[in-house]
Formats: structure tokens, C-alpha cells, sequence
């Protein structure tokens, strides 16, 4: 056992999770002791997520997720259990004990060592004979050789295992390779170079890991970029092309673009905050990142369909972490790093201090393609225009731009208020009826939100969870005659929610959220909180244990089993057999 149950706990008491949580999510007091805010873990706009300081979890009413401190932190940091214990650790300026290790930190320190050789090796390629034709292919992109050595870009040759066969020698091994994404797997046994021929983008994260690559094929050919697959130390959905850089920028906003040769152009023409989602639209973790960061983002994706598609879906991720949002459209259908080298860097900054934000640029599409002369015209873009500002959560800027949008149709305001209330009370009720549609269907309800984990015996599962919150409530009900053994439960994971805590009880610890983050899985820790956020009425407590224990008893295995069992618990404890 790597963190004692003791370290654990006082690692807990010194992160008090309504204070941790405070710096992801606004949270404001409501019903009873519970904090609200909105759930940084899936999208909505209303809060359902809560964190309650008394029990020291949190738990999303919407998507399930809950745990404790440490749970919370390995899900929104995307941490390991051992690297969010060695963060908090951090935080609270504790020393992590001696004796306790991460057994994935040697793994992870393998693969990120093995990254940045192999992204040496690229950058040395390019000094070689096979190495020309990426130097020719940057300079046809025009990208100097100072902004080349800046971002570490390289050259991968076209060759089946030159990367293998270097890295081999240097002691790595083939899993090293593939695990890392840089080999595969050959048909015929063996492995080969993942990138071949393509001119090489390390990425590298915010405390300067080389996690992964990507690479594009000198001139055409397809696919014309490829991206590392997600592995141990990389997940394309929580890393961005160029943050390593863009961090340190002065600007006092990132530019977000599409493309790898955007950011590393916009870099050379002075533009130091660009940073690209690296293929994928971007997500709301790439959105936390951002908004460790800056305050505002710049999004200037294509002119294309594609890309103001793309543009929509992320401007509401972005305001959601809180950052001011606008958008610069690039005349013409160029990408920046076209636009720059036609019209030059002084003509993109105007079109940087031109931008729009996110709103404005929100209803130039709303607009888009309808003529606003006309009646007809003028209804539908009040209908798309309501829609956009009933999103807009601050009600002085809703006011103002309604005003803005009442005088481009040429209505009084109140009919703009008006279209906006009709659209907000439809989408409340929408969302009313959903929600009553999941939670009235007794059985479905029973099952975890947000897991892949169903429950078999959906009636035994409802005494399972009861008995855990009663244990969880009133500790001293472990003692009470006759309690199941985990094997009784119908359902694995309850049975393992529950033996972590009788294991803990039986070491006079005790069963909260701390002690078990250790002994759970994520979804384990889903699952209990969401049990122990219920309120447990103890005046009827023994009634209710008796309840629980007749139902999980009636609905275990045959008696001959049991008594079998009660036979070796026996031996077990008289002679000490066992665990
Ligand atoms: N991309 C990808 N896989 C592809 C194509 C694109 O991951 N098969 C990602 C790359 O990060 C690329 C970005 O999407 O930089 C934008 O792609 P695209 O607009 O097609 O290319 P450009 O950035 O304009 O590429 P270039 O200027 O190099 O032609
Ligand atoms: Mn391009």
C-alpha cells in the first residue's frame, strides 16, 4: 500500500474540498449545507454539481461523477491517484512519506524520456543527406530555421525502422516503442516506425514533457497529418500544439488556430501566443488549460463551414472557464498562415484588433444568409439572435445586445426580451422534462448515472446502497449482528464498495471518502458518493439494517452455499486461515 490511510486522511483534512474545488469552479451556498455551481465535468447551465463540506465529497446530480478531494483532482487534472495525492501534497505544502511510490511514475519517466530522444533524433535528421528534403519543404513553407530550432520541429525519414533500430540500441524496448506511439505493430510479428517520411511537430506539454507528435508529409499525400495515439503520458483531448510557448507570451491572449503550420507561422511573425487543438474541435479540458493561462482567447479558425462550426461549438466551452472570447474571420477563406504570407503581419494585427467577440460573432452567423430587409428574414434571425442571448449568463450584456439586435430589425426591445424569455422557459422545460423522464422510471433510476456499471438485481442493489450509507452514517452498526459478508451483494462493485469499508472499519479507521479514494476506482467512487449524498433518517436506523440485511440475504446464493461458508468464516477465525 503505497499512502497510508493516516497520510491520506491528513492529506484531506489540509485540502478542504470546498476550498480545492473553489479554484476550478465558482460555487455559491444553496440548499442546505451543499455548495452548487456548474459541473466541470460535462456541459450544462444549471448547477447540479455539489460539493458538500461536511462529508468532504462532491457529487454531480447531472453526470455521477463524484469522489472525494483526490478523486477530484485526478479527474480534472487528468492526474494518477499517486501524482493528485503528490499535488495536494504540494499544495498544502506537505512531505509526501518516504516509503511511498507511484508505480506508473517509472513508466511514465521511461516513455517521456524515450519522446524527447526521439524528438532529438528527428531534429538531428535534419542535418543529414535523408533530412534535405524537410529542410527544402520549410523552406517552401517559408519557416525560418531560428522558428524550426524554437519548436523543435524535425524530420522522420522514410524509412521502416530507422527510429526502432536507434532507439533499441539505446536500450529501449519494442513495447517502449509502441507504447510511446511512436512503433506499431508488424502483421508478421516485430514492430515498425509510426512516422515515416513526414516532417515532425513535438508536442510538448505545459511543464515541458515532450508527450507526443505529430507529423506532416512533405508536399502531398495522405493522410497529410498524423497525430500520436493517446497513450500513458498523452491524451490528444487535453493537450494543445504550442501551449509550451504561448504560456510565456506577454499578449495577454492566446490565439487559437486550427493548424500546427498556423501556430509556428503566427509565432515567426511575432504572434508568440498561438496555440492549435491539434486536429480535434476543442475540448473543454483544452479550454481549462487555456484558462490557466489567459483571460482571453482569440479564436481564428478557417472561413470554411468547418471551421465556423467549430468556432460555435467552442466559444461557449471557453466562456464556460470563464475567459472573454472573440473571433477574427480571415478574409478570403485563408488559413492565418496563408493570410500572413500574402497580406503580412501587420494586416492579420488588424484583423486581431478588429475582432469580434463571441457574442457579435454569434449573431453575424445567426444573420448569415438571411436578408434582413425582409419580414420573413427579420423573424427568423429574432428567433436564432433570442436563441444566442438567452445563453448569455450576464443580464447587462444580454440587455445591450438585445437593444443592438431590436434596432437591426427594426422592433421595439420587448419584443427582442420577450423572444428571449419564450426561448429560455422552452428550454427550461425541455430540460425539466428530461430530467423527470430519467428519474421517474424507478429502475432506471436505480442505476448509476454516468457509468458503464449497471446493477443486475436492481432490488437487492437498492438494499446494498442502503446498508452502505447506514454503515457510512453510523459506523458503529459494523458491529451489528448478522451483517452480510461482501460476497452476499448482488452486485460486484457494491460488494467491493463495501469490503474496502469493512476492511478500514475492522483497522479502526474511518470510511469516508479519504480513506477509500486509495481502494476504489473512479467510477466505485462515483457510486459511493452518490449513495452517501442521500440523507439517511436514523431514527429508524435499526429497522431499516434489519431491512437491508433480510433483503441482501434473500437474494444471495442457496443456503447450502452459505452454510459452507459459515463453516470456513469458522476455521477462518478460530484456527486463522486466510487473509
Ligand atoms: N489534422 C490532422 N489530421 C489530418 C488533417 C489535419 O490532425 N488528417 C490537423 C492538423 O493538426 C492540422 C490541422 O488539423 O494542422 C488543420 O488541418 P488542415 O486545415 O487540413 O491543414 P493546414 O493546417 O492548413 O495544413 P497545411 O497548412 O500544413 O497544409
Ligand atoms: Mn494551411
Amino acid at each position: 500500500m503505497p499512502f497510508s490511510e493516516e497520510f491520506l486522511q491528513e492529506l484531506s483534512e489540509r485540502n478542504p474540498i470546498e476550498e480545492v474545488v473553489g479554484e476550478y469552479v465558482a460555487l455559491t451556498k444553496r440548499s442546505g449545507q451543499n455548495l452548487f455551481g456548474l459541473c466541470p465535468f460535462h456541459s450544462e447551465k444549471t448547477p447540479s454539481f455539489s460539493v458538500s463540506p461536511s462529508k468532504q465529497i462532491y457529487h454531480c446530480f447531472g453526470c455521477g461523477k463524484g469522489g472525494g478531494v483526490i478523486n477530484f483532482i485526478m479527474d480534472i487534472e487528468r492526474l494518477s491517484f499517486p501524482e493528485a495525492v503528490e499535488f495536494l501534497a504540494r499544495r498544502a505544502n506537505m512531505q509526501i512519506p518516504e516509503d511511498s511510490y507511484d508505480p506508473n511514475r517509472g513508466r511514465r519517466e521511461r516513455l517521456l524520456k524515450l519522446n524527447r530522444e526521439a524528438a532529438r533524433f528527428f531534429y538531428e535528421q535534419l542535418s543529414t543527406p535523408a533530412g534535405a528534403a524537410a529542410i527544402e519543404y520549410m523552406q517552401k513553407r517559408r519557416i525560418s530555421k531560428r522558428i524550426a530550432t524554437n519548436f523543435g520541429l524535425g524530420y522522420a525519414p522514410d524509412e521502416w525502422e530507422c527510429l526502432s533500430n536507434e532507439m533499441k540500441s539505446r536500450g529501449y524496448s519494442e513495447r517502449d516503442l509502441t507504447d510511446a506511439g511512436l512503433a506499431k505493430h508488424g502483421k508478421r510479428g516485430g514492430i515498425y516506425d509510426a512516422f515515416r517520411g513526414r516532417l515532425m511537430f513535438p508536442v510538448i506539454d505545459m511543464r515541458g514533457n515532450v508527450v507526443a507528435f505529430s507529423g506532416r508529409v512533405l508536399g502531398e499525400g495522405e493522410p497529410k497529418y498524423m497525430n500520436s495515439t493517446d497513450t500513458p503520458v498523452f491524451s490528444k483531448s487535453h493537450n494543445l500544439f504550442g501551449l509550451n510557448l504561448a504560456k510565456k507570451s506577454k499578449s495577454g491572449y492566446i490565439i487559437l488556430v486550427e493548424g500546427n503550420i498556423d501556430v509556428v507561422s503566427l509565432h515567426q511573425a511575432g504572434f508568440d501566443s498561438a496555440v492549435a487543438s491539434l486536429g480535434t474541435s476543442l475540448t473543454s479540458e483544452q479550454a481549462n488549460l487555456l484558462s490557466r493561462v489567459t483571460k482571453q482567447v482569440v479564436i481564428c479558425y478557417d472561413a470554411d463551414s468547418a471551421g465556423v462550426k467549430a468556432a460555435q461549438r467552442a466559444i461557449p466551452l471557453l466562456e464556460k472557464v470563464g475567459l472573454g472570447v472573440r473571433v477574427v474571420t480571415v478574409p478570403e477563406g485563408k488559413d492565418p498562415d496563408e493570410f500572413i504570407k500574402v497580406r503580412g503581419a501587420e494586416a492579420f494585427r488588424a484583423l486581431i484588433e478588429d475582432s469580434s467577440s463571441g457574442v457579435e460573432y454569434q449573431l453575424e452567423s445567426a444573420a448569415r444568409g438571411l436578408d434582413l430587409e425582409s419580414d420573413a428574414g427579420k423573424v427568423a434571425y429574432l428567433q436564432n439572435a433570442a436563441e444566442v442571448l438567452s445563453k448569455m449568463p450576464d443580464p447587462v450584456s444580454r440587455e445591450v445586445y438585445a437593444m443592438r439586435v431590436a434596432s437591426q430589425c427594426s422592433v421595439r426591445v420587448e419584443a427582442v426580451r420577450d423572444a428571449i424569455k419564450q426561448v429560455s422557459s422552452r428550454r427550461v422545460r425541455r430540460e425539466k422534462r428530461a430530467f423527470e423522464r430519467e428519474n421517474t422510471r424507478p429502475e432506471r433510476n436505480m442505476q448509476p448515472v454516468g457509468s458503464k456499471i449497471r446493477f443486475e438485481n436492481p432490488a437487492s442493489a437498492r438494499a446494498e446502497m442502503g446498508l452502505i450509507n447506514l454503515l457510512y452514517q453510523s459506523p458503529e452498526f459494523f458491529r451489528h449482528e448478522g451483517i452480510p459478508a461482501p460476497e452476499d451483494f448482488s452486485s460486484p462493485e457494491l460488494g467491493h464498495i463495501y469490503s474496502a469499508m469493512l476492511e478500514l472499519n475492522r483497522a479502526g479507521l474511518e470510511t469516508g471518502a479519504a480513506e477509500l479514494s486509495s481502494k476504489l476506482s473512479g467510477d466505485e467512487m462515483s457510486i459511493f458518493t452518490s449513495i452517501i449524498q442521500e440523507p439517511v433518517s436514523l431514527s429508524n436506523a435499526e429497522r431499516a439494517l434489519d431491512d437491508y440485511i433480510g433483503k441482501i440475504n434473500g437474494s444471495s446464493r442457496p443456503r447450502e452455499d452459505e452454510d459452507l461458508r459459515s463453516v470456513a468464516e469458522q476455521l477462518k477465525k478460530t484456527k486463522g486461515y486466510g487473509g
